[in-house]
């Protein structure tokens, strides 16, 4: 059986990124809903309809636990998605308490969609972790627009992130969480605008050691040779120039994944 990973779009391969890294015997569907992306503009019903609609179709894939590699989605529809369905859903929130984990003192900003910056499960999040109010949260919804057009170190970019920054004394932050799949893409770009004393968090470790502990408790890991196959909302990726955008996504993952 295989292991879904879904997100709004190329974000979530960040996330299967790292899996492949770790579990190299296992076979897995890759679910970008390209027709919908991007979520964290969208209203919450809509994307609780789109993640429906991608469980609907995952749940016909001979799949064995499903990844909710995308926060968006998780912020607004993954509890019920557990509600109906019987199998290891797997679900990510913005890395915060891992930050304040490693650096209980200084401030730590939060990064993300708009929906996941305002939603309710974020407020729960920082109210649980952020006793000593440490957190700060920005939204940079251009970022999962750059990413999807694989525009990642243009000027534009570069100008785009320097702005949202401008308002922050980076001095007195320790890290900065990568709360949206999306922006993993960034880190080059982000490296150049941030002083040292930051340092990048995000969930996708802790995601997947989830994800490996919810297979194993259910004796569900196996040993085949690793295999991924791509969807773009609910089609199977044939094309050969899609591949290769695929592919070209995961080349930079691998270059970001050392910063
Ligand atoms: N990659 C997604 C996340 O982690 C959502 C991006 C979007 O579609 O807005 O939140």
């Amino acid at each position: 059986m295989k292991i879904a990973f879904f997100d709004s779009g190329m974000g979530g391969l960040s996330v299967l990124h790292h899996a492949m890294k770790v579990l190299p015997h296992e076979q897995f569907v890759f679910y970008a809903d390209e027709d919908h992306v991007p979520y964290g503009t969208k209203s919450t019903a809509e994307v609780q309809k789109f993640v429906g609609e991608a469980f609907d179709f995952l749940l016909k894939q001979d799949v064995k636990a499903i990844v909710v590699a995308c926060n968006t989605a998780t912020s607004v529809a993954v509890a019920e998605m557990r509600r109906r369905y019987d199998m290891p859903i797997i679900g990510m929130e913005p890395a915060a308490k891992k930050a304040l984990d490693l650096d209980g003192t200084h401030r730590v900003l939060v990064t993300a969609t708009p929906i996941t910056v305002k939603g309710r499960k974020m407020e729960l999040l920082i109210e649980k972790v952020d006793k000593d109010h440490l957190v700060d949260r920005l939204a940079l919804p251009e970022l999962v627009t750059f990413a999807e057009r694989q525009e990642f170190n243009s000027p534009a970019v570069t100008d785009y992130l320097r702005e949202q920054l401008a308002p922050f004394d980076l001095k007195e932050y320790s890290s900065l969480v990568l709360g949206c799949t999306h922006f993993n893409y960034f880190k080059d770009t982000l490296r150049t605008l941030l002083p040292e004393n930051v340092a990048f968090v995000d969930g996708n470790e802790g995601t997947v050691n989830e994800l490996i502990r919810r297979l194993k408790e259910r004796n569900l890991l196996e040993n085949n040779p690793q295999q991924v196959e791509y969807f773009y909302s609910g089609r199977k990726v044939t094309d050969l120039m899609e591949l290769e955008r695929l592919q070209k996504c995961l080349g930079r993952l691998e270059k970001m994944y050392r910063i």
